[in-house]
């Protein structure tokens, strides 16, 4: 378990992605509903957000409801929803209070609409906050992601503000759901699970992915700052060889 001294404060991410999993096998474990699960995950994003504040990430994406999570049974579902309108609800005085700025990613217009209304209240509230941005993905998946900015991108060349020669690596990200927004360095997946699952695919070329067994809501801040000095524990080397990176 990492103390915050043995965390080099000069080499934070700038950007850390968390693929909150596990909730639903934390219940069974318990022999309680998935429900129960999602519920008792309030604590893990609570501690997660101020860990990470506290440490100067300046934006932490969580992957909230996936475009494929809408084919989960629509009890659970409807629970989700539910869970997310009452936490915005309840959590926007803490973002408030450490100045973190709250934004959605996804096709939020799916979403029921007293979950739009929440959602855009709190983006309203917090949008002076400094300190992080905390964006939340819901109904989102890269595949969406890459879909509409496809779409939007046709829609200019199409309109002739845009030639498709000027459509470079630079270009497609600001046609993106994180335009503005630079790529994670680093990917938290909890419960031991071993994929992306369609969470940012552009964005994590070259993110360091780090997995752990710890099943999501027995997540806590300690566990976010072993995941921080795996990171400060990685060489980057961007297709380069180690030795280059020890000249320049
Ligand atoms: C993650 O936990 C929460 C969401 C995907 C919304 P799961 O509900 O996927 O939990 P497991 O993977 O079934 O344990
Ligand atoms: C990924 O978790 C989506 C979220 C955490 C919101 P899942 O539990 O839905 O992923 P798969 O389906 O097991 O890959
Ligand atoms: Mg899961």
């Amino acid at each position: 378990m990492a103390e915050r001294s043995a965390i080099d404060l000069s080499n934070i991410p700038a950007h850390v992605a968390v693929i909150m999993d596990g909730n639903g096998r934390w219940a069974k474990q318990r022999g309680g509903l998935r429900v129960f699960g999602h519920q008792s995950a309030i604590t893990a994003v609570r501690d997660t957000v101020e860990e990470a504040a506290e440490l100067g990430v300046h934006y932490l994406t969580l992957y909230a409801f996936s475009t494929e999570n809408w084919n989960r049974p629509a009890l659970e579902v409807m629970a989700l929803m539910q869970l997310l309108v009452h936490t915005i609800r309840q959590e926007t005085s803490t973002l408030l209070k450490n100045s973190v700025r709250l934004q959605a990613i996804g096709e939020t217009t799916s979403l029921p609409a007293n979950c739009q209304r929440e959602l855009a209240e709190a983006t309203e509230l917090t949008k002076g906050g400094t300190r992080m941005t905390l964006v939340l993905a819901l109904s989102y998946s890269g595949r969406w992601d890459l879909t509409q900015a496809a779409r939007r991108l046709a829609a200019d060349v199409a309109a002739g503000r845009l030639q498709p020669g000027d459509i470079t690596e630079a270009t497609l990200p600001t046609y993106l759901a994180t335009a503005g927004i630079p790529d994670p360095e680093l990917l938290i997946r909890t419960s031991g699970e071993q994929r992306i699952s369609n969470f940012l695919l552009w964005q994590l070329a070259y993110t360091e992915l780090y997995i752990t067994p710890v099943l999501w809501p027995d997540f806590r801040r300690s566990h976010f700052r072993d995941a921080l000095l795996a990171y400060q524990g990685r060489e980057r080397r961007f297709g380069k060889t180690s030795e280059q990176l020890t000249i320049s």
